[in-house]
């Protein structure tokens, strides 16, 4: 986690099956991630100008999906800061360990799906900045 980068985060595109009657994606297990998923979680019902995440993980690895509307993604390593918008159902952001994040700039009616490696785990989060700063020297 100390290590990573904000560029170690990419963008996954994942197949979209198109039918008349509607479009689907699948992600599975050993296929399109490159970890086991053991938790999926979801935001949604966010107020307008409400800003989420503000923390990051020692060791979850998550691909983020805008499920349903858009978001900004604000990623940092604590050097570099990188902003990624997501606004399609089919592309998600693969965020590794160690860097900061910040969700904004909801649309309304979004919904943030999130693919996780790990169960919930409250010792994992790094919620406060300056402790970040200091773990990523
Ligand atoms: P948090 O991850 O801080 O939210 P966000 O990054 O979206 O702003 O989680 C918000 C609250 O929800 C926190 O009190 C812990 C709880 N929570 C769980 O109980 N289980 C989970 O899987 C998640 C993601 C959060």
């Amino acid at each position: 986690m100390k290590f990573n980068t904000v560029f170690d985060c990419s963008l996954l595109e994942l197949d979209k099956h198109q039918h008349e009657t509607g479009n689907i994606s699948i992600v599975e297990n050993g296929n399109e991630v490159p970890f086991d998923i053991n938790r999926v979680y979801y935001l949604y019902d966010i107020p307008g100008g409400e800003d989420r995440g503000a923390h990051a993980h020692k060791d979850l690895r998550q691909l983020v999906i805008a499920a349903s509307g858009s978001f900004d993604i604000i990623l940092d390593d604590g050097k570099v800061k990188r902003s990624v918008t997501l606004n399609r159902p089919y592309i998600g952001l693969l965020i590794v360990p160690g860097i900061w994040r910040e969700l904004i700039n909801f649309s309304s009616g979004a919904i943030c799906m999130v693919l996780a490696s790990h169960k919930y785990d409250e010792a994992d989060y790094i919620r406060d900045y300056d402790e970040f700063k200091n773990l990523k020297k």
